[in-house]
């Protein structure tokens, strides 16, 4: 076999090989929203995320209906989170993840939000992944709108 020949063979393997990698690429490229989304379906995202974030100001204010409607015991001293913070940007949500030093330990905020519902609140601790942590985490962050992300922040 001539060496000119030889090339052409490993050109040609190359391209095989490399043929998954284009495809995966490409297809990603497709699903990642190209098309935009119209305004309805926008009004409908936003209706969705405003409605956990009223849910969320309603625990974080103590609501007494809220938590009994979501199954949770936030407090037990009487003292609802905006007692101690009166709005949910008073705790920084968007400097998590950092080293938090009630904790001594690197914390995210829905461990941070577990903590103070433990501690001062001497409450239950709530699913991490559950409904009335995903309502805290979202009036936490709508009441921060527009701050810029700085994890890590003290
Ligand atoms: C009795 C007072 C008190 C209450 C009530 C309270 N906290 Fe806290 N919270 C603290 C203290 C003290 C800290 C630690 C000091 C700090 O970071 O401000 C803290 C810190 C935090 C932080 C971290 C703030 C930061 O910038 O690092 C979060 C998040 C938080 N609390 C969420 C909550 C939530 C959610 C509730 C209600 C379920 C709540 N807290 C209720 C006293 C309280």
């Amino acid at each position: 076999m001539t060496s000119t020949k030889k090339r052409y063979i490993l050109i040609i393997a190359a391209a095989v090989l490399c043929l998954p990698l284009v495809l995966v690429l490409v297809t990603n490229q497709a699903v990642a929203h190209k098309d935009p989304h119209d305004a309805e379906t926008l009004k409908a995202f936003q209706d969705q995320f405003m409605e956990w974030v009223i849910l969320g100001d309603r625990l974080y204010h103590g609501d007494a209906a809220a938590e009994k409607e979501m199954g949770v015991t936030l407090s037990k001293t009487g003292m609802a989170c905006a007692m101690c913070h009166p709005i949910g940007s008073d705790i920084h949500p968007h400097e998590f993840p950092k080293f938090q030093e009630q904790m001594s330990e690197f914390a995210t905020l829905r461990e941070m939000i577990n903590w103070c519902i433990e501690k001062p609140n001497e409450g239950e601790k709530i699913d991490p992944n559950g409904d009335a942590m995903k309502a805290l985490e979202a009036y936490m962050y709508w009441s921060a709108k527009g701050s810029v992300l700085d994890p890590g922040r003290h």
